[in-house]
């Protein structure tokens, strides 16, 4: 038996899954094309594709001449800087502008499945006018498969979604169940609703680009982490991201070797002190401290266009990947408000998933005041902060800058909430509220009736000043150490590494109740 005929036939269809005019019609749209995705993405000759003959059981509505093996959506297992992951890549110029109806979305519930049951990431590439409509109830339980399985992996191996297309519909709520969202301007559309639709509800005039296009979702929405100019620079985002993570929940967060000597060359740092102004009140530029103190280059900032008073994002110390938070002084002098919480809870969550140490840099006078923050929710978001800290079973160190003050030091840097180790420089206050605000509050009367009140006043705010030390926290041992600011980075460092093999304490619980 030679099956000649059957190998014909498998070459056939195998030859016709990517076809030049249908590529081209792509490229035309500056896009690239499903398959092209996956090999920019991907080790060169590790994909391997599964799946190519699956195509759908329905014909109405005119579906049965636009059927296609593959069913518009490329699915397959390879490799990303030598470790496995699996992927999807949707084919918008298939079967309905890459819809995806009841078998396309088993192929993707197929290629989670399969990355769960072997402890490696899933890359999703988007690329869809949503569910199929010939297809019924039948596209929307594809759907409902799909977001069965990413909430079974969430929190076993990374999800990692990126939009090159539209993700129209209910359909967005498949990258909104994932890790992460990356996005490209001009090409990536993520709405529930579409424009023609709000238009005729609200009489709203919008393009897709204003509506969900990557700077919205970046940067006001909060939906989308990642912003990039074209899909090859998006893709080798998605591979720099995996660089700081573990394959899965069992692992270790991988360590780049070769960084291990700059631990010595950058040791000392005199720069530190240059860059944090003394006066407490006085902005500054915390990515300028994040540089220094870690591992040269390594940050890789996360949600760096929302909610820009809170940095996140991943670095390296002494070779070893963690996650950072940090107050940014630039921007409403870093306090805590309701986008920064959902920004900062998720992302801690995330690490602590992952086994990814997390590493506080906390200058913040606390949360934000005002009704607007109060009649949004500011005490709901806010106690996702807390709950997220506190729930946290990895590493937690937090260094105090300048100043700590109310609930943001509870969250950012209290040792009874749970963190590992709080460190301090000389000058920082940790304190219920900032010294001047206390002195009016405890002292009204006295400010009310005393000749010398100024006077008054100046010596009571340098009395709390003292008493706010963080010499003060130390003595009750809540500051682990008070610290030279040159050797930032060598004790976070060892300290970092004292602390990799902690143990989790698991209360016996089904789950608890974050605050959503
Ligand atoms: C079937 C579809 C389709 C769909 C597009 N097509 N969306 N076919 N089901 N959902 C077809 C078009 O008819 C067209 O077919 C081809 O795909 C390309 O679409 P165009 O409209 O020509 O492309 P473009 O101008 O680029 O616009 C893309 C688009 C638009 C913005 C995505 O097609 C669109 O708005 N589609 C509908 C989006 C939507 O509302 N989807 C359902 C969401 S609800 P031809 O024959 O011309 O090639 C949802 C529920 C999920 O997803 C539930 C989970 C909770």
């Amino acid at each position: 038996m030679n099956f000649e005929k059957e190998i014909e036939q498998l070459n056939k269809i195998m030859s016709g899954l990517e076809s030049p005019e249908l590529v081209e019609k792509q490229h035309q749209k500056g896009k690239l094309s499903a398959r092209e995705r996956i090999f920019t993405l991907l080790d060169p000759d590790t994909f391997t594709e599964t799946d190519q003959f699956v195509e759908t059981r329905f014909d109405r509505l005119g579906l049965g001449k636009k059927k296609a093996a593959g069913d518009a959506v490329v699915t397959g297992f390879g490799k990303i800087s030598n470790r496995p992951v699996c992927v999807f890549s949707q084919d918008f110029t298939k079967v309905g502008g890459g819809s995806l109806g009841e078998m396309h979305g088993k192929k993707i519930v197929k290629t989670i499945e399969m990355a769960r049951a072997t402890g490696c990431p899933v890359i999703g590439i988007i690329d869809s006018g949503g569910a199929r409509i010939q297809e019924g109830v039948s596209s929307l339980d594809g759907y409902a498969g799909i977001f069965a399985a990413m909430v079974k992996a969430s929190g076993v191996v990374p999800q990692i979604s990126v939009i090159l297309g539209p993700s129209a519909g209910g359909a967005c709520y498949a990258p909104g169940l994932s890790d992460f969202i990356f996005m490209v301007d001009n090409i990536s559309q993520m709405f529930i609703t579409g424009p023609e639709v709000i238009k005729k509800v609200t009489g709203e005039e919008v393009t897709f680009e204003n509506l969900g296009g990557a700077n919205v979702h970046c940067a006001k929405s909060g939906c989308s982490q990642f912003r990039f100019a074209n899909e090859k620079d998006c893709l080798a985002g998605v591979k720099k991201l995996l660089s700081y993570l573990p394959q899965n929940n069992m692992d270790d967060a991988p360590r780049s070797k070769s960084l291990l000597a700059e631990l010595f060359e950058k040791e000392d740092s005199q720069k530190l002190m240059d860059i944090v102004p003394e006066e407490s009140g006085k902005g500054y530029d915390i990515k300028a401290v994040i540089e220094e103190i870690f591992d040269n280059n390594s940050f890789f900032e996360v949600h760096g266009e929302f909610a820009t008073n809170i940095v996140t994002g991943f670095a390296r110390l002494g070779g070893y990947a963690a996650g950072v938070v940090a107050n940014q002084p630039k921007f409403m002098a870093g306090v805590l408000d309701i986008d920064s919480s959902d920004k900062l809870s998720r992302f801690v969550r995330f690490c602590d998933s992952f086994n990814i140490p997390i590493i506080n840099l906390v200058d913040t006078s606390g949360y934000l005041p005002g009704t607007n923050q109060e009649h949004n929710g500011i005490i709901r978001h806010g106690a996702k902060v807390l709950y997220a800290y506190a729930e946290a079973s990895v590493p937690k160190i937090s260094l105090i800058l300048r100043k700590a003050f109310g609930g943001a030091y509870i969250a950012m840097a209290s040792r009874e909430l749970g963190y590992d180790r709080v460190l301090a420089w000389p000058g920082a206050q940790i304190a219920v509220m900032g010294p001047e605000q206390a002195v009016r509050i405890i002292y009204h009367r006295e400010l009310a009736e005393r000749n010398d009140a100024p006077k008054f006043e100046q010596e009571k705010i340098e009395e709390i000043k003292q008493m706010n030390s963080a010499f003060e926290a130390a003595k009750l041992g809540q500051v682990d150490m008070v610290i030279n600011p040159k050797d930032t980075r060598a004790i976070l460092t060892k300290l970092l590494e004292s602390l990799l093999n902690k143990r989790e304490e698991k209360i016996n619980r089904k789950h608890g109740n974050t605050p959503l």
